[in-house]
């Protein structure tokens, strides 16, 4: 059968009927791959699979949710939807308002969002609003702005949203039969963390979640929101979450953690991802293999480990070329190219 993104696959699951106007990018049906050279430099005896939603559309999980928001919004009647971002949900609201039709607002801290999101935003015809404030700013005023006009909110607070991420949950269980016994996953806004979790309770097999937050924006870990975040993970920059209760019921229901990664891991990881499995992922997406890392010893052996890699690497460009080696610029010189190559 022809794959027609996560609504058709899974509209059993999902609150739509056969009258809800299906705006789809054919999202989903992400690989799920088994990381081999990943388990053998983390000593063996754990089985790693990595969930790479970069494959999505615009290059990140926001899909699953956009298509069922954007989706009900056109069912309901909306012509304008507005979201607060870090840069990837503004990516992908704007691509499927596109595909809709319809008006799209995104609010996003200045100067703090990654390159290759921001021309998303802007190629797909959005209104950009380049907030001098951060993420926490920006997601107060669009939630005071959609309680006072007639504009749909289509951050994570969208219920439909949620929705639609949860199938993630489910493509794993198709792949693996069960769920897998740890789940690790970036924790930013909290969204995807309680989205996985609601998708692994309804098809009654459970892992134990495990979410990672970057240290210098990590509120959830500290027990209160976070004034001014620091992490060079620009997506999950985030002090005040918004799903924070149901994240942390997402900890507690499954025994998992909700803990922190620092930049420096999260770079090795995003490295490491890089060179040993073949996946550029954007930094964000890399705490959660750091948090694999760090926890690897506490876990029982033998495991079934997910790592949930939220984005594409191509999202954040300058942070690649900071983070990699530079290329060596050379003249057209036979002997020097060879010397250069290792030849
Ligand atoms: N990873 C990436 C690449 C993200 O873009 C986000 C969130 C997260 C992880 C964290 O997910 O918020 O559901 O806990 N990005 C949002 C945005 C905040 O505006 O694009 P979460």
């Amino acid at each position: 059968m022809i794959y027609r993104g996560i609504i058709e696959r899974y509209k059993k699951y999902l609150p739509v009927t056969d009258k809800t106007p299906v705006i789809t990018l054919y999202e989903g049906n992400t690989p799920l791959l088994h990381a081999k050279n990943l388990e053998s430099v983390l000593g063996g005896n754990i089985k790693l699979y990595l969930k790479f939603e970069g494959t999505n559309p615009t290059g990140s999980f926001k899909d699953r949710g956009m298509t069922m928001a954007i989706s009900k919004a056109v069912e309901d009647g909306s012509r304008a939807v507005i979201c607060a971002s870090t840069g990837n949900t503004a990516a992908s609201a704007a691509a499927y308002s596109a595909r809709a039709g319809i008006k799209c607002s995104v609010i996003i801290p200045d100067g703090s969002i990654a390159l290759g999101k921001l021309s998303q935003a802007m190629m797909h015809g959005a209104k950009v609003i380049a907030l001098k404030g951060n993420f926490d700013d920006a997601l107060k005023i669009v939630l005071e702005i959609t309680e006072k006009y007639p504009i749909t909110l289509v951050n994570s607070l969208n219920p439909y949203r949620i929705e639609g991420q949860k199938t993630a949950a489910f493509e794993i269980i198709d792949f693996l039969g069960c769920a897998p016994d740890y789940h690790f996953i970036p924790v930013g806004n909290a969204g995807n963390i309680t989205a996985y979790w609601k998708g692994y309770k309804e098809w009654k097999t459970r892992p134990k979640m495990m979410g990672f937050q970057a240290s210098g924006a990590a509120p959830i870990v500290k027990g209160k929101p976070i004034k001014n975040p620091k992490t060079i993970a620009t997506a999950i920059k985030i002090g005040n979450p918004a799903s924070w209760k149901k994240a942390e019921q997402a900890r507690d229901e499954s025994k998992g953690v909700i803990d922190i990664v620092t930049d420096a891991e999260i770079i090795k990881a995003y490295k490491l991802l890089a060179s040993l499995e073949g996946i550029f992922v954007e930094p964000a997406s890399a705490a959660s293999v750091a948090g694999l890392i760090k926890y690897k010893t506490k876990l029982e052996k033998k495991s079934c480990i997910v790592c949930t890699l939220t984005g594409h690497g191509l999202k954040d460009p300058d942070r690649a070329i900071k983070s990699a080696t530079q290329p060596k610029v050379i003249d057209q010189n036979m002997k020097k190219i060879l010397k250069a190559i290792g030849l």
